[in-house]
């Protein structure tokens, strides 16, 4: 059985006194949910907060997750972060592959995969995000990118989650119908073999708590990783509500 989580990307937002109080409220909001087990809440704050925020988490079930990491253990990597560093501010999980990271920094599909290895020889959980962009979409490319964005990944991905999130939906306000996300997260437990079974696929792209229920009703969509929506406590813990609520018996988690 696989885990159904809700991930709060905080991206480059927030003052410190901000993101305190927003992982207070969502803590607070998330006790239900998470303690019943049902749902998995990941909060992914900038690096200079994990601390923090990692002592206002402190005894909750909510997770702490950081949004990238290096590739290397340690050494002379000016402004970088390692995951022995994540896992010291009490990470368990970190987002690699993000679009943000991928377009915006150029980040290559094998630079990704050098990243969730390191971060599974440090004991976190690779979040890897993959996505087409609008003209990949138009272009029928789809699958065909989300092939070369998973393959250097393929082996490891029993030990991650995933998260589809299209580029052309993120921060856009245009939200993939449950249709769309439901065949592309088939596409992808195709890919899985074996491991499909096991490995939650989340939906990212203009999340919100108008359109997150008819995506997670969807079977194939274990949850959500969230941006804009994950900033404001009520609606983020809303989410937590439907998510748990969300009929997708083939996604009904059992803490692993
Ligand atoms: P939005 O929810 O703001 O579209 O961002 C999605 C995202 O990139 C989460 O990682």
């Amino acid at each position: 059985m696989r885990t159904k989580m809700l991930c709060g990307n905080w991206k480059m937002n927030l003052s410190k006194t901000e993101a305190l109080t927003l992982a207070a409220n969502v803590r607070d909001a998330a006790a239900a949910y998470a303690e019943a087990e049902a749902v998995q809440c990941v909060l992914f704050p900038p690096f200079p907060y994990l601390d923090a925020v990692s002592s206002v988490l402190e005894g909750s079930p909510v997770m702490l997750g950081a949004q990238t990491l290096h590739e290397a253990e340690s050494g002379a990597y000016t402004g970088e972060v390692s995951a022995s560093m994540l896992v010291d501010m009490g990470c368990e999980l970190v987002l690699v592959g993000h679009s943000e990271r991928r377009h915006g920094l150029g980040e290559s599909d094998a630079l990704i995969a050098a990243k969730a290895s390191r971060a599974l020889e440090a004991g976190l959980t690779p979040v890897v995000c993959v996505g087409e962009t609008g003209a990949e979409r138009e272009s029928d490319a789809t699958e065909v990118v989300l092939l070369r964005q998973i393959e250097p990944l393929k082996h490891m991905l029993a030990r991650c989650a995933l998260a589809y999130e299209p580029v052309w939906a993120i921060g856009t306000g245009q939200v993939a119908t449950p249709e769309e996300a439901e065949a592309v997260h088939a596409f992808l437990r195709a890919q899985l073999g074996e491991n499909g079974a096991s490995v939650p696929i989340l939906y990212g792209g203009s999340l919100n708590g108008d359109n997150a229920p008819s995506l997670f009703s969807k079977p194939g969509v274990d949850g959500g990783l969230v941006g804009g929506a994950s900033l404001k406590a009520e609606v983020f813990s809303r989410m937590l509500g439907q998510l748990r609520n969300s009929s997708g018996e083939d996604s009904f988690h059992v803490h692993a």
